[in-house]
C-alpha cells in the first residue's frame, strides 16, 4: 500500500500501513530521547495498537505510558490534572513529544493536555478509529468536556504530524465504524457531486479499500480547515447534519439505555438537514431522494416517538450556536454546494423530524 501525505495548516499527515519508517525518521530527527516520549492510549488501543507500534519502532519500547478509561468520561477536568501530573513527575518538558495513540477521546485530550502543559509540548496523532482518521485527529480542535457539555474547554492547537495506519481499524468494532463512515458520507454531500456520485455507488458492507476514503476524506476536511482554521466563518461548512444530529444525540444519550453514537445520529441529522435544504436553500428533490436513499440502505433507522420531538428542540435551544427560536444550520443549495449561516423555523425542524420518521426502508 503507498503512503499517501497532505499538507495541512504547517504540519503533514502521513497515511499508510508502511509509515512506520516516517514515524522512525520523526522521531530521530527530533533526537528524542526514550525519557521524552509519551504515548497516551486507553485499554482498548493499548492492547490492540500499542503492541503493533512497539514491535516496529524499538525507540518506543522504553517510552512512558499514559493510560486513561476509554470513553468520553475521560474528557474531564481530573483526568487531565492526573496526566499533568504524571507527565510532571517524569520530567515532562518542552522537548519532549505525546503521542495520542487512540480515538477522538485520546487526541481530543492529549491534545489539549499536550497544549497547555508548560505552554505546549508537541504533540502527535496516530489515530485508531475511523471517526478520527478523517475528522477528529485533524484540524487543530482539541479539548475537553465539562458539566456535561461537550468541549466546553479547549484551545486551537495543531499537532506536529499525523500518522494513520489502516490497518488499526482492524480490531474496530463494527458499529464503531459506521460511526466514522458517518463524517464520510457528510464530506462528500458538501465537497463536490462528482465525490458523492462516487462514494454513494458503494455499498458500505462491501467497503474494502478504506484508505482511499480515508484519503479523500482527509483532503475534504483539510480543504475547509486550511482556508477557516478558527472556524470563523467557511469551515462552518463541515457542520452540515450537525445540528439535528447534536441533539437527536444528547436527546439519545439521555433517554436510551444503548445510546446512538455520534455518527449514527449525524447520519439522521444529514436526512432531516437535507429535507429542510428542499425547502429553504432549494436542494432538488431528486437530489434529496438520492441522499435519502443512501443512507437509509446504509445506516439503520432510529425510531423515537414523534412525542419526543419537543425534547429534541429544546435541546436544539441549549446549542451555543444557536438563540432563542432562531436555529443556525449549514444547508446545502445542492450536492456539493452550501450556505451557511441560514436561519430555520422551529416548525420546519419539526418536519423534518417527521419526515424522517415517515420513512420506510
Ligand atoms: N477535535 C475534533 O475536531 C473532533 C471531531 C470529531 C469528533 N471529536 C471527538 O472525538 C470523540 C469521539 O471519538 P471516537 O469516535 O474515535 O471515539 P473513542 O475515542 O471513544 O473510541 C471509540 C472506542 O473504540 C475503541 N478503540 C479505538 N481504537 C480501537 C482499535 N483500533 N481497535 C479496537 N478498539 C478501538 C476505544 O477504546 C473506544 O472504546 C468525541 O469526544 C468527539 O467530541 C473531535
Ligand atoms: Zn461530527
Amino acid at each position: 500500500m503507498e503512503q499517501t501525505i497532505i499538507n495541512a495548516n504547517g504540519y503533514s499527515i502521513f497515511i499508510g500501513n508502511n509509515v512506520f519508517d516516517t514515524i522512525r525518521s520523526y522521531l530521530n530527527q527530533y533526537e528524542f530521547k526514550e525519557n521524552k516520549i509519551f504515548v497516551l492510549v486507553d485499554e482498548n488501543t493499548r492492547k490492540y495498537c500499542l503492541p503493533r507500534l512497539m514491535s516496529n519502532i524499538q525507540l518506543l519500547q522504553q517510552v512512558h505510558i499514559l493510560e486513561i478509561p476509554s470513553g468520553e468520561e475521560s474528557k474531564s477536568t481530573s483526568v487531565c490534572l492526573q496526566m499533568w501530573q504524571e507527565l510532571s513527575k517524569n520530567g515532562a518538558d518542552r522537548n519532549s513529544v505525546l503521542i495520542n495513540l487512540g480515538g477522538g477521546v485520546v487526541s481530543d485530550l492529549g491534545g489539549f493536555i499536550a497544549s497547555t502543559f508548560k505552554r505546549g509540548m508537541r504533540y502527535v496523532n496516530i489515530p485508531t478509529t475511523l471517526l478520527s482518521m478523517v475528522d477528529a485527529s485533524i484540524g487543530g480542535k482539541v479539548g475537553i468536556d465539562l458539566n456535561g457539555l461537550k468541549n466546553q474547554i479547549g484551545v486551537f492547537s495543531n499537532p506536529q504530524v499525523v500518522f494513520i495506519i489502516p490497518e488499526f481499524l482492524d480490531t474496530l468494532p463494527e458499529r464503531q465504524m459506521i460511526n466514522g463512515f458517518a463524517e464520510i458520507v457528510k464530506h462528500s454531500l458538501v465537497y463536490e457531486k462528482h465525490y458523492w456520485d462516487e462514494l454513494s455507488g458503494l455499498v458500505y458492507k462491501e467497503i474494502d479499500n478504506w484508505k482511499e476514503l480515508i484519503d479523500t476524506s482527509i483532503e475534504i476536511k483539510n480543504y475547509f480547515v486550511t482556508e477557516d482554521p478558527h472556524e470563523t466563518g467557511f469551515r462552518k461548512v463541515l457542520n452540515f447534519g450537525h445540528t439535528v444530529g447534536h441533539a437527536i444525540e444528547t436527546f439519545s444519550l439521555q433517554h436510551d439505555e444503548v445510546p446512538l453514537l455520534h455518527g449514527e445520529s449525524i447520519a439522521i441529522g444529514l436526512i432531516c438537514e437535507s429535507y429542510i435544504s428542499s425547502k429553504v436553500t432549494g436542494l432538488p428533490q431528486a437530489e434529496l431522494d438520492e441522499i435519502v436513499h443512501y443512507i437509509m440502505g446504509n445506516f439503520d433507522q432510529y425510531l423515537f416517538r414523534s412525542g419526543n420531538f419537543d425534547i429534541i428542540l429544546d435541546i436544539m435551544k441549549h446549542d451555543k450556536k444557536n438563540s432563542g427560536n432562531r436555529f443556525n444550520f449549514t444547508l446545502l443549495t445542492s450536492i456539493g454546494n452550501s450556505l451557511i449561516n441560514q436561519q430555520v423555523d422551529l416548525s420546519l425542524i419539526r418536519e423534518s423530524l417527521q419526515y424522517y420518521l415517515n420513512l420506510q426502508v
